[in-house]
């Protein structure tokens, strides 16, 4: 099998190492990559919204296979143009990637499928959307329709900051065209839990659950990022649970598109929210989440390749995957200034070292090679990972790993799967 991976960061890195092992893998080629990937696969200098270069590219060069990282390609119509041509993808089409692309096509499906989520309103109209929130008070969640890079949600604990997000979004187009409509729905209280599934348009495998650690500061304080650690399992969130999740809202929510006539196949991630009434659904991407894909495919001991074949060719029914019964940890390293303007350019040592240690494993996001040196050029540069018997080993031997690597201008959270440790230690 000749493969294709779409992408450039962490979660790229950690699908390559994972896909590199496979038996049916021939050749494996990666878009645009970078400096860690690169150690694994042949880097193809084309963008990941390059959609007719992509595309000729794996005509070209015979891929049988292409796994787009991030949700941009998808939404793009990545899928689309590919099965036009004849080749598998493991993601969905532009219809169905709406599921990420857009807030108000998630929430309808969720209606449609009877999915518990939060209850909401969509408005194009900024007058109308006053009125609402001032109707309904604070708090309340106010979310740019479309694709914002992160920027799109607004958690308002006060009316003054729900009102000033919606004339930023709606009047002032604050985000363009993604905030040209915006959904606002009532704020959920709880504990986060990232689920994901492998589909095939109409089954669904589960792929496991991961805790996120999105605030850039220890004790969840900060803005918001895009993910500044992981931990497998998340604290208290059992396999049942996540079973449970599987039955009552991934399956309802596959079949709701496939009754919608845009099937989902690919990896779909359901942001949970378990609130005192229960586990309800937030929002779904259409893609594995970084960094909580590097946690979870530290501790996959199946052929991922051929879950993903089975994926494209709907035969997942009768298709399962093994998981090694341990814990896992994801730090991530970021450059001084993210989720601002980040620090470029430092010099990285001690990624040798720290890859050396027993379960752990270093993937690379935002590095770059200058001169034969390994520097940082991005926001979240690197993702040091271990795993353990339990989360107190897999974090202990994280951080001796972040503790070998030499980069004065990175920084960490301390406190990523702490809370999994102490509920450990109190159970
Ligand atoms: P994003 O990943 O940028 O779409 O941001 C979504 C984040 O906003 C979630 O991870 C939650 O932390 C928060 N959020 C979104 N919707 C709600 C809601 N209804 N209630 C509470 N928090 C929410
Ligand atoms: N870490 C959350 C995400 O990938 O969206």
């Amino acid at each position: 099998m000749r493969v294709l991976v779409v992408g450039a960061g962490g979660r790229e890195h950690a699908l390559c190492w994972a896909l590199a092992g496979s038996p049916l893998l021939s050749r494996l080629y990666c878009a645009p990559g970078n400096p860690g990937i690169a150690a694994l696969a042949e880097p193809v200098a084309i963008g990941v919204t390059d959609i007719a270069g992509l595309v000729g590219f794996a005509r070209a060069e015979r891929i049988d296979l292409v796994l787009p990282g991030p949700e941009a390609p998808l939404v793009a119509g990545l899928a689309d143009a590919l099965a036009a041509a004849g080749i598998r993808c493991c993601g969905p089409t532009a219809a169905a990637a709406r599921l990420e692309g857009s807030k108000r096509f998630t929430k309808e499906i969720a209606d449609a499928a009877g999915i518990p989520t939060a209850r909401w309103e969509s408005f194009t109209d900024a007058t109308a959307a006053r009125d609402f929130v001032r109707r309904r008070g604070a708090p309340i969640v106010v979310k740019a329709d479309g694709l914002a890079a992160g920027k799109g949600v607004v958690v308002a604990e006060t009316l003054a900051e729900a009102e000033a997000a919606i004339v930023a979004m709606l009047e002032q187009r604050s985000l363009g065209e993604a905030g040209a409509a915006i959904v606002i729905e009532e704020c959920l209280r709880g504990d986060e839990v990232s689920l994901f599934a492998l589909c095939d348009g109409e089954q669904a495998l589960c792929l496991g659950a991961a805790q996120d650690h999105k605030r850039v500061g220890e004790g969840d304080t900060g803005p918001n990022t895009g993910g500044m650690g992981a931990c497998v399992p998340p604290p208290g969130f059992t396999a049942a649970d996540a079973e449970a999740a599987m039955q009552g809202i991934i399956r309802p929510a596959l079949a709701a598109m496939a009754r919608a006539g845009t099937p989902f196949r690919g990896i779909l991630f359901a942001g949970l929210m378990r609130t005192a009434e229960g586990v309800k659904l937030i929002e779904f991407n259409v893609r594995l989440g970084d960094p909580e894909a590097q946690a979870l495919l530290l501790l996959l001991r199946s052929d991922l390749l051929a879950a993903l074949l089975a994926a494209c060719d709907g035969e997942l029914a009768n298709f399962d995957l093994r998981w090694a019964d341990r814990s896992s940890i994801a730090v991530v390293l970021a450059a001084r200034g993210y989720p601002g303007e980040p620090a470029r350019g430092g010099t990285i040592g001690g990624i040798e070292a720290a890859a050396a240690m027993a379960d752990v494993q270093v993937f690379h996001a935002a590095t770059a090679l200058r001169d034969g040196q390994l520097v940082a050029d991005g926001g979240r540069v690197l993702t040091i990972c271990a795993s353990g018997a339990d989360p107190a080993t897999a974090r202990a031997a994280a951080y001796a790993a972040v503790r070998a690597i030499d980069w004065p201008e990175g920084f960490c959270r301390r406190d990523i799967g702490a809370r999994a440790m102490r509920d450990e230690i109190n159970q």
